[in-house]
């Protein structure tokens, strides 16, 4: 029993995916040229395409990640985002860019956007990998966008279903009994 066995298709292979975060990363380099960039990375969906991205990225740039959870009563809330891990980095300063694996409700990414534009960074932009467009309720503006994903609820190169099938190559769509 391997987690290959419960994949239905494979919507986006490891090489296509690459292809995609190349594109991103060739437009950053292009413009944070004399920035002082620090990517911040949505943990723990973002950890693949960051360690990805980044080693593409051929600029100076610091990283830091943070955790945040959408949904829960508030330690600490702005906007409507749960800290559970804030950052170690004071961004005060920074050309702060926000790593994100896919944007789906766009809930989570425009608490997120808000409340770090609250803490001066000298600038602040979003590189999404995935777009998911269409159950929106906030609007957000991803300033890089990978690739469009069809309405269907996808695994791998990060993203989880229940905490699994994160460390899947490839991003896939699993066996509806899987889901059920
Ligand atoms: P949003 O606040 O609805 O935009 O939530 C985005 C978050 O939901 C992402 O960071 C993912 O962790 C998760 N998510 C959204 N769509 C998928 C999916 O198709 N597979 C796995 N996780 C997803
Ligand atoms: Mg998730």
């Amino acid at each position: 029993m391997t987690m290959n066995d419960d994949i239905q298709c494979v919507l986006m292979t490891e090489k296509e995916i690459d292809g995609v975060v190349s594109n991103l990363a060739a437009a950053i380099n292009k413009d944070y040229k004399g920035k002082k960039l620090l990517l911040v990375g949505l943990l723990k969906g973002s950890i693949v395409f960051m360690s990805d991205l980044m080693r593409k990225i051929t600029l100076p740039c610091e990283i830091d990640f943070m955790v945040v959870s959408s949904y829960g009563n508030s330690v600490r809330t702005s906007g409507n985002v749960k800290i559970i891990k804030d950052l170690t980095v004071d961004i005060s300063g920074f050309d702060v860019l926000v790593v994100e694996d896919v944007v789906d409700s766009g809930y989570t990414l425009s608490s997120v956007m808000n409340l770090l534009k609250n803490r001066s960074p000298a600038s602040l932009k979003l590189c999404a990998l995935f777009d998911k467009p269409y159950k929106r309720v906030s609007e957000v503006n991803a300033d890089y966008l990978g690739a469009r994903l069809p309405d269907e609820f996808v695994v791998g190169y990060g993203l989880d279903y229940a905490e699994k099938y994160r460390n899947l190559p490839d991003l896939c769509i699993l066996k509806p009994e899987i889901y059920n």
